[in-house]
């Protein structure tokens, strides 16, 4: 007998999730037509350096949507950087057509190496970002951490760090369906490509996506073991009322700001 043998995900996986065509045109997509939502011009307003020469590092820029609408806010020193291949090309190419010259600095890296990347060298970061989730697509708790470890390394002392992630105690339904997955894991009968409890991998019209559902008290335990101070933390809902299509885009979010310590 033969035993099927599924292999545990991996980042090389979710790598190549982003450069699949579907997810290509669909960030693509937003990044030509849907700019900044409503919630991240809020928390842009109210956490980022005033000063339009700060630095920002932004990781996981996909093809550029938030870079662009940094850019478009007077930003000039925003590095931006992704580790999909076809989602930087598309980036490039938008920056080309939308002239943004030497305002943004686009490279190809992961976010757990950033620290060691030629393009940011010895540069100190006025504040970095990882926005729509990016950093919840990086399977396994140890990985996420080497993300915010090596963001930090890059950061003067102070620097704002913004992120979103999802929360699976935000409502009862998510409640419900966590409490289900449980029993999964207790029995072993989880789908086993999945790294660790909170984790979600599934296939729609837009390709594969891999996701890491957190409860916030993991992510406080994070900033702190990696060198950040949780500053300020709220769902997106209670920030901004998003127009529908920022909605069909991306579900309810908890945005998060810390400062490098
Ligand atoms: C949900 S998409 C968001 C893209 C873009 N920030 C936006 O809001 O439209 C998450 C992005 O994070 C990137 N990403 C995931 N893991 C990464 C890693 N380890 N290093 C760099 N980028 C990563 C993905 O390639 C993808 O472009």
């Amino acid at each position: 007998m033969f035993k099927s043998v599924v292999k545990r995900l991996s980042s090389q996986q979710v790598r190549a999730d982003f450069n699949d065509l579907r997810a290509v045109v669909h960030y693509t997509r937003a990044a030509h037509r849907l700019g900044l939502w409503a919630s991240e011009q809020q928390i842009f307003d109210d956490h980022l350096p005033r000063r339009k020469t700060a630095r920002i590092l932004e990781a996981g820029c996909g093809a550029g949507r938030v870079a662009l609408g940094l850019h478009a806010r007077g930003y000039q020193r925003i590095h931006a950087f992704d580790f999909a291949e076809e989602l930087c090309a598309q980036a490039q190419s938008l920056f080309l057509e939308r002239e943004v010259g030497s305002a943004i600095t686009l490279f190809h890296a992961d976010a757990r190496k950033i620290a060691r990347h030629p393009a940011v060298d010895s540069l100190q970061f006025d504040a970095a970002l990882f926005m729509f989730n990016g950093l919840m697509q990086i399977p396994g708790r140890r990985n996420r951490r080497s993300a915010l470890r090596s963001l930090r390394a890059c950061c003067r002392l102070g620097a704002p760090l913004i992120f979103t992630t999802h929360d699976r105690d935000h409502s009862k339904l998510e409640r419900f369906l966590w409490q289900r997955e449980a029993k999964r894991w207790v029995t072993g009968t989880q789908d086993p490509a999945l790294v660790e409890f909170g984790d979600r991998y599934f296939e729609d019209d837009l390709g594969r996506t891999f996701m890491h559902l957190p409860v916030r008290s993991e992510i406080l335990a994070d900033l702190t073991a990696t060198g950040w101070h949780h500053h300020w933390d709220a769902m997106r809902r209670t920030i901004a009322k998003e127009p529908k299509a920022v909605r069909e885009f991306s579900d309810e979010c908890r945005f998060w700001v810390a400062h490098a310590a």
